[in-house]
């Protein structure tokens, strides 16, 4: 199973799938890694692994548009299997679901439907929950939409920040992501 990982932040999720794949742990083949800005950890990360790396820089399109048929036809040019979305901050177009119609693989902090959008782990605190955890789901056109393929809890604890609550949730999201990748490689998407 061919994949091309898209990220936009830190990358310590796409650091567990490279981790998988060296260990021997997960069978797939990482076609390339992309982002949509220079400078993150998550590329620093890829080229220290030795990743085909890409950057279609969103500040760098005069619209949207350019920019997501970009980003589409280069995914596109690595044929994958699965594309996975992890940390990945864009809304991509319908044009891109539908260029990886039902291969396109988003991570969220959150146990969606609630809580989507670029803030999973504030919103969940600001709501006063006292259970959330993370989402492995197809993604659709939609704002962190699209069916669940798997999930886990994660208990919000009264002394959590943010960040601390975040870091835990991703300590499962990075083994969550890695299963699901793991079983998708058995019998990947057509
Ligand atoms: C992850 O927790 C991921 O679920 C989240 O960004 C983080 C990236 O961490 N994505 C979203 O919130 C998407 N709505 P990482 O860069 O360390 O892998």
């Amino acid at each position: 199973m061919r994949i091309v990982v898209l990220v936009s932040g830190t990358g310590s999720n796409l650091q567990a799938v490279i981790d998988a794949v060296k260990s021997g742990e997960l069978d797939v083949e990482i076609a390339a890694v992309g982002a949509d800005r220079e400078g993150t950890y998550g590329v620093e990360r890829s080229s220290e692994a030795g990743l085909d790396t890409f950057v279609v820089n969103f500040n760098s399109f005069p619209t949207r548009d350019e920019w997501d048929a970009a980003l589409t036809a280069k995914v596109a040019s690595y044929a994958p299997d699965v594309v996975v979305s992890s940390g990945f901050m864009r809304i991509v177009s319908p044009d891109f679901i539908d260029a990886f119609d039902g291969k396109y693989l988003n991570t969220h902090p959150a146990l969606l439907p609630a809580f989507p959008g670029a803030h999973g782990v504030r919103d969940a605190m600001a709501y006063g929950v006292k259970v959330t955890g993370c989402t492995v789901h197809w993604a659709d056109a939609g704002v962190d939409t699209g069916p669940i393929i798997a999930q886990e809890a994660v208990t919000i604890e009264p002394a959590d920040s943010e960040e601390t609550l975040h870091e835990r949730i991703k300590v499962v999201e990075r083994r969550l992501l890695v299963q699901t990748l793991a079983a998708l490689a058995a019998t990947p998407p057509k």
